[in-house]
C-alpha cells in the first residue's frame, strides 16, 4: 500500500472529530431509502462499474469489457457512448436538449487513474460523443481541456463526424419552452406548460477493475435551455469527477454551479483518502453544500436548497455508493456479480 495512503486513514478519527463528516452522517437524520441501506451498499470488490440512474446499460457494457481486461477507462467510456449516442436520452449527447437559441452543446471531461492523466471538451458542437473527444484531448496534446470551435476543430482534425445532434424531438420540447417563457411576448404559448421545470440529467460512470485500477467519465448537454457558452461541472477536473488511483473514484450530476462551488467529486475523494467510507465521504460534501447554499433565490421556503446534486463513489477496495441531497434518487451499480439499479442515500427526506 502507498505509505502515503496509511498515513493519511490513520488520521481518520482526527477528521472525524474535527466535525468534517461527523455531522453530515450523525446530525442530519442521514438516511438509506428504499432497498438500499448503508450496511448493504457496502458490499466490497473489484471489479466495479457505478453510473447514474441512466447509466444501467453503461455500468452493464464497462463491466463486460473490464472483465476482458479492457482498460478502465476504455470501459467506462464504452459504457456511456451507448448513453450519448441514445436519441432519447435527453440530458446527454445525441438527442440532448439544447440552449436557449436551440443549440445542442455538450461537456465531457475523462479521468485515467493509472497515468493520472484528463482530458475535457465544453460547449462541443455536433459530436455525438464528446467523451472520446474528451479522452484524445487526453491523449493528443499537452492540455486538459478544449472548448467551443476549438473543440470541434480538434474533433475534426481526429475525424469525428458532425452531426445535427437536435433530434425532432428536443426541438419540439425547446420550441414548447421558448413560446411559454413570457404571456407578454409575441410566441403564442400553450397553457399546459405553466410550472415547467427545465429537465435536467448527465451520466458519469466509474470504473474499478480487479487489479485496482481506476478511471472515470462524465458527460451530458448540460443544462436545458442555457445561456450559450455556459459550462457546468460535466467538463471540469475535480467537480464533473475526479479520480485517485490510490484512493478512488468519484462523479456527479444535477446541478453544476453547487458541484464547481464545493470542488464536489474532488472533495468526496480527498475525504475517502482521509478514511472516509464513500457514503461518508459523501454525505459530507452534500452537507456542505446545504449549508453554503445561502443565497435567497436558491432556497426553499423551508431554508433548504431548491436544486439537487448527485455523487456516485467508489473506493479502491470496491466499496461504493450513491447519494443526494433529497430522497428519491437512483444509481446504478455493477458489482461484478449483478448489473442493478439501486436508491441513493440522501440527506433529507424531502
Ligand atoms: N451537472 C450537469 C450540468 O450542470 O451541466
Amino acid at each position: 500500500m502507498n505509505p502515503y495512503l496509511l498515513t493519511n486513514q490513520l488520521d481518520r478519527r482526527e477528521f472525524l472529530s474535527r466535525g468534517l463528516a461527523a455531522g453530515a452522517v450523525a446530525g442530519l437524520g442521514v438516511k438509506a431509502s428504499g432497498n438500499d441501506t448503508v450496511a448493504n451498499s457496502l458490499h466490497r470488490g473489484m471489479p466495479v462499474a457505478i453510473s447514474s440512474g441512466n447509466g444501467l446499460r453503461a455500468t452493464g457494457k464497462a463491466m463486460q469489457m473490464m472483465k476482458r481486461g479492457t482498460d478502465t477507462l476504455d470501459a467506462a467510456i464504452a459504457g456511456v457512448n451507448i448513453v450519448e449516442e441514445d436519441p432519447n436520452d435527453m440530458s446527454v449527447g445525441y438527442g440532448g436538449l439544447p440552449n436557449e437559441r436551440g443549440v445542442v452543446e455538450l461537456d465531457s471531461c475523462v479521468m485515467h487513474g493509472p497515468t493520472y492523466r484528463a482530458g475535457a471538451v465544453a460547449s462541443l458542437r455536433n459530436i455525438k460523443t464528446p467523451s472520446l473527444v474528451a479522452q484524445t484531448v487526453m491523449e493528443r496534446t499537452d492540455h486538459i481541456m478544449l472548448v467551443g470551435q476549438g473543440a470541434l476543430d480538434f474533433a475534426k482534425m481526429h475525424g469525428f463526424q458532425e452531426f445535427n445532434l437536435l433530434t425532432e424531438n428536443a426541438r419540439k420540447v425547446w420550441v414548447r419552452w421558448k413560446e411559454n417563457l413570457s404571456p407578454k411576448d409575441d410566441y403564442l404559448g400553450d397553457s399546459e406548460m405553466k410550472g415547467f421545470e427545465r429537465p435536467t440529467g448527465t451520466i458519469n460512470c466509474c470504473a474499478l477493475n480487479e487489479k485496482g485500477d481506476l478511471s472515470s467519465v462524465t458527460t451530458t448537454s448540460g443544462l436545458a435551455f442555457k445561456v450559450p457558452g455556459r459550462v457546468g461541472d460535466s467538463p471540469i477536473i475535480g467537480a464533473g469527477l475526479y479520480v485517485d488511483n490510490e484512493v478512488g473514484a468519484c462523479g456527479s450530476t444535477g446541478r453544476g454551479e453547487a458541484v464547481i462551488l464545493s470542488c464536489g467529486s474532488r472533495t468526496v475523494v480527498e475525504n475517502m483518502r482521509h478514511g472516509l467510507s464513500p457514503e461518508e465521504a459523501i454525505l459530507d460534501v452534500l452537507k456542505r453544500i446545504s449549508e453554503q447554499t445561502v443565497d435567497k433565490r436558491l432556497l426553499r421556503n423551508d431554508g433548504r436548497p431548491d436544486f439537487d446534486v448527485n455523487f456516485y463513489a467508489v473506493n479502491k477496495k470496491g466499496e461504493y455508493a450513491g447519494g443526494r441531497i433529497y430522497k428519491g434518487g437512483t444509481y446504478a451499480v455493477h458489482d461484478g456479480r449483478v448489473n442493478r439499479i439501486r436508491d441513493s442515500i440522501h440527506l433529507f427526506d424531502k
